[in-house]
């Protein structure tokens, strides 16, 4: 049960309890028009310290698609935080009128300070380089829905690894399944931080490899997550331009590639990805988008304890829903 639950990293729900999610979601992309009334007179609100599109919007779009309703702010100077509000006051005062709280905020571990003063579920949506976690659960539904499994899977992370809280946050998870390996692309200075390598893959015995050069490494992947370098997180200008561009994949590298890699990104992208590699079907971040709605909306309606519609008669569906989607949603692992 995830009743009254706070998310604050992966880790926080267990892999049958995933399960549970992803299933749910499946039969929300199956027949949303069963779920457009089970948050009816609940509020979510998305407090938002630093900027977002995707993911303050798909919290907002789930919610809306529940029949919830929203309210919150996209920017810090839009919050008593200007004048100096703490952030316990401020989650205090939010917990009085919410259900359910979305907190993106630029301090690593400001969403667990939050949990501890919330009267209502927290959801991490990003504290700084630290995690992320429905962006992980997105990750893990795409990656279910298209490759079948999540485990068994050779996952190469390429881009910003030091910084990349989503990187952080999918390599926790990604440990928990047996028998995926990990391929590291970075340069040296984007490294991927030392405790997840000696906190998460070490002592799960999980493999990875080091290497500097996508081209070395393409070849062997089944999932190549690419990222963009973290401007906000550099602390001077000059080393971000010099780091930003270390990979672009373009239509010659995903001729390096298998026909069966999955190519995802959390998004937003910069130059990381050329704009020819979109309309190849191996290109999965656009539909990832589309994932990350669905996680969310069966994520909330879980918290809020919500989310059982199926002794209810389930009436027709005549909601459109994207032909990659199909009939049936993602397998079991
Ligand atoms: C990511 C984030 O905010 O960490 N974006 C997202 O939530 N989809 C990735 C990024 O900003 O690079």
């Amino acid at each position: 049960m995830l009743k009254g639950r706070h998310l604050i990293e992966p880790g926080n729900l267990t892999v049958e309890e995933l399960d549970e999610l992803f299933d749910l979601a499946n039969r929300i992309i199956e027949c949303p028009q069963s779920y457009g009334e089970v948050c009816r007179g609940k509020v979510l609100a998305t407090l938002f310290f630093e900027p977002s599109t995707r993911t303050r919007l798909s919290f907002e779009a789930a919610m809306l698609r529940l029949g919830g309703s929203t309210l919150g702010f996209a920017e810090p100077g839009a919050s008593s935080t200007s004048k100096g509000e703490s952030l316990a006051d401020t989650i205090r005062t939010v917990s009085c009128y919410a259900d359910v709280i979305a907190m993106r905020n630029p301090k690593e571990g400001a969403a667990l300070l939050a949990s501890q003063f919330s009267e209502v579920p927290v959801i991490n949506a990003g504290d700084g380089g630290h995690h992320h976690p429905t962006q992980t659960l997105t990750d893990l539904l795409t990656i279910r829905s298209i490759k079948g499994k999540t485990g068994g899977l050779t996952i190469g992370l390429c881009g910003d690894l030091k910084f990349g809280r989503t990187v952080h946050s999918l390599a926790k998870a990604m440990s928990r399944y047996s028998r995926n390996r990990f391929v590291l692309i970075s340069p040296p200075e984007l490294e991927i931080p030392d405790y997840i390598i000696n906190r998460v893959f070490k002592p799960a015995g999980v493999p990875f490899t080091q290497v500097r050069r996508l081209e070395e490494a393409i070849g062997d992947l089944d999932i190549l997550y690419m990222t963009r370098v973290q401007k906000e997180r550099f602390f001077n200008e000059q080393d971000y331009v010099r780091l930003k561009d270390s990979y672009i994949l373009d239509a010659e590298k995903m001729k390096m590639a298998r026909q069966d890699l999955c190519v995802l990104h959390p998004l937003p992208r910069v130059n990381e990805i050329a704009t020819e590699v979109d309309q190849d079907p191996r290109a999965a971040y656009f539909r990832q988008v589309t994932y990350g709605m669905y996680i969310r909306m069966a994520l909330i309606a879980s918290l809020l304890g919500t989310s059982k519609v199926e002794t209810i008669k389930e009436p027709p569906c005549s909601v459109p829903i994207p032909s990659f989607l199909g009939k049936k949603g993602g397998k079991k692992k």
